[in-house]
């Protein structure tokens, strides 16, 4: 067992700490005022790679691995969750979920301009009466012959309002239940595609996030992702993915709270010395630290077994539902440690404590990713006795 990193991942791990604290870390309370995340900001990501990380050099991306991922997810997630999201949607939902499973003219036309970020990509899955029970979509894709016919709503969708390329789950056969939905490939500005509102929301809230409606979209059978009625394993195959993602931000909010906690902690002082020479404190800073490195651990396991080819599902899972436990209490002892300045934004504590929250929501509740633990231990210890 090796726990070192390579000379590569140390170089891309700093130049993503590097990109947090120079472009995301200046405005970025006003874009959680405000709700905005500049364009700008996008470019400059997809100018560092971070949006085709993993894709093959082939498809115009970075062909780096899933531990480069996560160390990347983690640097820009101390400074900046909503640039984050973005950063784990387009690589692990989109990128990911086209490499492995689009064909060849879907891959060329989308995929290579999604990898170096001319494109932004969204996916499509929530819906207002299928969020934890994703099989119950209620969006439908009526087959025309040459075309699908799109109809539904769809829910809190991350890049919502401001991508090219939208893969949307819809119900094609309902007596086939999971079995009859479908992935396809929706582009801005199709007929009959409308971009709802804006979600005001308690954290990320420089992510855009939207609900999309779909009236009698006519979206060519070309648009479908792998044969018909593939599009649920689709999405549950992504997912899996998509949760070290979300892992890995939960990290970097949590990580980020220590290390903002212990920057705080060696300058403010109470009772005539630094906070940081009272053991209240070194205590907080104690397990605050020993909790994000057993987060890491979880999370660089899920991501060496993803590369390594391994079934990573159950190990995706247990680093979601564990970082983003170890966000939501880092992100509060970080508060208690700055005391009130931690309760005032200038400070960005209380920003981590609000962002911390969506980590046990998204992309699959805590209580999802205790199911999908439940049931893979439960599926193990019947084989180890049959
Ligand atoms: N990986 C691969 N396949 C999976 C899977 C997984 N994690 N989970 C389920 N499947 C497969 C099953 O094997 C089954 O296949 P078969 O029919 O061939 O046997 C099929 O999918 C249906 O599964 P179940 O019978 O287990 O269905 P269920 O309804 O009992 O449970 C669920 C399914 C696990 C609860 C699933 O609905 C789920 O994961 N729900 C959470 C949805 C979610 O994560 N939503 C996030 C929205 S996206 C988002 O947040 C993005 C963003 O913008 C940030």
């Amino acid at each position: 067992m090796n726990f070192q990193l390579t000379e590569e991942h140390t170089l891309i791990q700093q130049a993503a700490r590097e990109f947090a604290e120079n472009a995301l870390k200046p405005g970025v309370i006003e874009r959680d005022r405000t709700q905005t995340f500049p364009v700008e900001l996008t470019r400059q990501m997809g100018e560092m790679g971070f949006l085709g990380m993993m894709v093959s050099p082939n498809y115009n991306g970075g062909g780096m691995d899933t531990i480069s991922y996560v160390l990347v997810m983690e640097e820009l997630s101390k400074w900046d969750a909503s640039a984050s999201v973005m950063v784990s949607v387009q690589n692990s939902l989109v990128n990911w979920g086209l490499e492995k499973f689009a064909n060849e003219e879907q891959k060329q036309k989308y995929l290579t301009k999604l990898a170096t970020g001319e494109y932004v990509g969204a996916f499509c899955l929530s819906e207002p009466e299928a969020g934890s029970d994703a099989t119950q979509q209620r969006t439908t894709a009526i087959d025309m012959g040459d075309h699908y016919l799109v109809n539904g709503t769809k829910n809190w969708i991350t890049n919502g309002g401001r991508s090219d390329v939208y893969l949307v789950m819809a119900q094609t056969d309902v007596e086939k239940r999971h079995k009859g939905i479908n992935c396809l490939i929706i582009e801005k500005g199709m007929e009959g595609f409308e971009i709802g509102p804006k979600e005001d929301k308690l954290g990320i809230r420089g992510s855009d996030t939207h609900s999309l409606n779909f009236n009698d979209v006519k979206v060519p059978k070309a648009n479908r992702i792998g044969d018909d009625g593939f599009g649920f394993k689709f999405a549950m195959n992504t997912l899996n993915g998509g949760r070290i993602g979300i892992a890995s931000q939960a990290l970097g909010i949590a990580s980020g709270s220590l290390e903002r906690a212990l920057e705080y902690a060696r300058i403010r002082k109470s009772f005539g010395t630094e906070i940081i020479n009272h053991q209240a404190i070194q205590f907080k800073l104690a397990d605050m630290a020993t909790e994000v490195e057993a987060a890491r651990m979880l999370v660089l396991r899920a991501a060496a077994a993803k590369d390594a080819g391994q079934d990573y599902t159950e190990y995706a899972a247990m680093a979601k539902l564990y970082a983003s436990q170890v966000a939501m209490k880092c992100a509060s002892e970080a508060i208690q440690v700055y005391g009130g300045n931690g309760y005032v934004k200038e400070y960005h504590v209380e920003r981590f404590l609000r962002d911390a929250k969506i980590t046990e929501i998204y992309e699959g509740t805590s209580e999802i990713q205790r199911i999908v633990i439940a049931r893979s231990i439960m599926k193990r210890a019947e084989q180890q006795l049959a």
